[in-house]
């Protein structure tokens, strides 16, 4: 396994491991993810990636054969160590962006509102039009949306959906957000928006995305960690990783031999 030093860690996992009932999904692996950076997570089908990145907000928890083990630490702290911290907390703290786009069958403002109101971080009014307003701006949605803020969120295009979860999940100020291939349902225009906006946002959050597009992790992160049969087989700068792999698998992966 060949890396690079990781300047300003927000979180890392080490010696994580997934069994489902008997079969054991995650082998044991450790990953850093900086600050501020996209980190991307490749791979061939049933590998394990989106059972790594569902430890991260311990959405593993909701699965009722999972079992999880190892640790994973964020800002210093383990997330599922006694006394860890509450999982509705920490998944406002590390927000999710699934693969289909699952808005809930409410109002725009209503999809947006969720997370804020869950929390009660604002009042109702002015303070939480103003986080709607600025989490769909971030979200790249707001000018296609502002007039329609009553419309179900479901009556929008896929693409727009997409945007709009990514609204939601900005809209509670998380730290990190996970996104496990949210471009897959989408065409190659919707995919091109939620790419740019995935660049921009990870000047504020740190991103960790699941994506089978090694164009798009080329071009969107920053490093990329190679998963094989439930091991990160190798992680380092995307760049590396994609013109001079260290490891054969990786190499073969990334030349479409296998995946
Ligand atoms: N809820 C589940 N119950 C049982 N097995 C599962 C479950 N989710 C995933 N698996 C198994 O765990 C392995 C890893 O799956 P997954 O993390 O979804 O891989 P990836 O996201 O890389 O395609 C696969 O063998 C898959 O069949
Ligand atoms: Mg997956």
């Amino acid at each position: 396994m060949s890396d690079t030093p990781v300047a300003d860690i927000k979180m890392s996992a080490r010696g994580l491991s997934v069994h489902y009932g008997d079969k054991l999904a995650l082998k044991g692996v450790d990953l850093d993810m900086a600050a501020g950076e996209v980190t991307a997570l490749i791979g061939p089908s049933g590998c394990g990636k989106s059972t790594f990145l569902r430890c991260l907000n311990r959405m593993n928890d909701t699965i009722p054969t999972a079992r999880v083990s190892g640790r994973v630490i964020l800002d210093g702290e383990d997330v599922y160590g006694p006394g860890g911290i509450d999982p509705v907390l920490l998944r406002a703290r590390v927000g999710m962006v699934f693969q289909r786009p699952n808005p809930f069958p409410k109002s725009i403002y209503d999809n947006v509102a969720f997370g804020p109101r869950l929390h009660g971080l604002y009042a109702e009014g002015e303070e939480l039009d103003t986080v709607v307003r600025s989490s769909l701006e971030k979200a790249g949605l707001w000018n296609e949306v502002k007039d329609r803020l009553i419309e179900k969120g479901t009556s929008l295009s896929g693409g727009q959906q997409q945007r709009l979860c990514i609204a939601r999940a900005i809209a509670v100020s998380p730290e990190i957000i996970l996104m496990d291939e949210p471009c897959s349902a989408l065409d190659p225009i919707a995919t091109a928006k939620v790419e740019e906006l995935i660049d921009e946002l990870s000047q504020s959050f740190t991103i960790v995305i699941v994506t089978h597009s090694m164009q798009q992790a080329a071009r969107v992160s920053q490093r990329t960690a190679f998963f094989h049969l439930g091991d990160i087989v190798e992680v380092g700068a995307t760049e590396q990783i994609f013109t001079n792999p260290a490891n054969p698998l990786t190499q073969g992966y990334i030349t479409g031999r296998f995946g």
